[in-house]
């Protein structure tokens, strides 16, 4: 079974499937099993790590592969980008902040570009670095993001790349996690999809067991935007993000309350780290999408890919029965 589109042709892959590359979860092994499925598997660069960049994309082997970057992180260690494309990547994705620095870099080596984006703003700036490939995200996201629904960002933008840039091919991500959300994805004009939380909850996903066995539990009424994390992990987002965890003791005990939490940073961090260190669902952060509600099983990524095309080539064939 296979769905064709514009993004099947372009990438050379089989399924309009790409992986996020989310950090820490998006290793070289789940990379390459989403590559070995039929899709494009994406290596997370993080905030950038060369010694992980570097094991991670030896750790996928043969498979073709490509890396992301978050973009504000990467302007203030350049040198990241040179590292990653030694390993050839088939694609770099770039996400949260102003790709127009990177990309004619990334474009010399024949690397596609993708370019996530929360805005229209965002869009015009990912068409003038020349992006191959518009990832438009929406808040439903899993990780960072910004505020507008999936439902109405992709259609808008696949409006503004055909009236602007009608080579540029587009992708949804954010709430996509079965056939459902691939089938309406591409019934709102994407050519393909970006997921994340659904890998997130792959067997060759680098998730702590008992962060799965709590995600797996949780419903997408469990889940919340906040910076709470951000402030104990002492990571510096622009303002306009915030990231989408499930919530828990420490998110009940903080969001909302976050010049406290400043004020009681240091120990609040210790805290925090012995509990991401021990797989603690109750204080550390499980950085996943309101597509927790969809997701009842840690399963190989093969498997999730195949069920994920089957269900929407049925979705796209039935519906298509019940047109007169
Ligand atoms: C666990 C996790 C980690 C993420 N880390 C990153 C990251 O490092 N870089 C990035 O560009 N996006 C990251 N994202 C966001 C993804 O790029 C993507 O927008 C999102 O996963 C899509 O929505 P979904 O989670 O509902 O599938 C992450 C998402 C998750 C769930």
């Amino acid at each position: 079974m296979r769905i064709e589109t514009r993004l099947t042709q372009r990438l050379g892959i089989r399924h309009p499937i790409i992986l996020a590359p989310m950090d820490p979860v998006a290793g070289g092994k789940l990379a390459s099993a989403v590559a070995r499925a039929g899709g494009l598997g994406l290596v997370g660069g993080g905030y950038g790590d060369a010694e992980r960049i570097e094991r991670e994309f030896r750790e996928s082997g043969n498979e073709r592969v490509g890396g992301g970057f978050i973009t504000w992180s990467l302007a203030k260690a350049p040198h990241l980008l040179g590292l990653m494309l030694s390993h050839k990547p088939v694609a770099v994705f770039l996400s949260f902040g102003d790709p127009r620095p990177f990309a004619p870099e990334i474009k010399a080596t024949g690397a596609l570009l993708l370019c996530q984006i929360q805005s229209r703003q965002d869009c015009l700036e990912a068409i003038e670095a020349g992006a191959d490939v518009i990832v438009a995200q929406g808040a439903e996201a899993g990780g960072h993001g910004v505020r507008r629904a999936t439902m109405t960002l992709v259609p808008e933008i696949a409006d503004l790349l055909a009236r602007e840039a009608p080579e540029t091919l587009l992708c949804a991500s954010g709430g996509i996690a079965d056939g459902r959300g691939l089938a309406a994805a591409l019934a709102l004009g994407a050519d393909g999809v970006v997921v994340g939380t659904r890998f997130w909850a792959a067997e060759e996903a680098v998730v702590h067991p008992s962060m799965h066995a709590a995600g797996l539990a949780a419903t997408g009424d469990d889940t919340i935007r906040t910076t709470v994390t951000d402030i104990v992990r002492e990571k510096d987002w622009p303002e306009r993000y915030t990231t989408r965890i499930m919530r828990n003791a420490f998110t009940e005990q903080w969001h909302g309350r976050e010049g406290e939490l400043l004020a009681q940073k240091p120990a609040e961090m210790a805290r925090f780290q012995t509990a991401v260190a021990a797989g603690d669902a109750t204080i550390a952060g499980l950085v996943a999408g309101e597509g927790l509600g969809l997701i009842d099983t840690v399963e190989p990524a093969e498997k999730i890919i195949s069920r994920m095309v089957h269900e929407a080539a049925d979705i796209l064939k039935s519906t298509a029965r019940q047109v007169r």
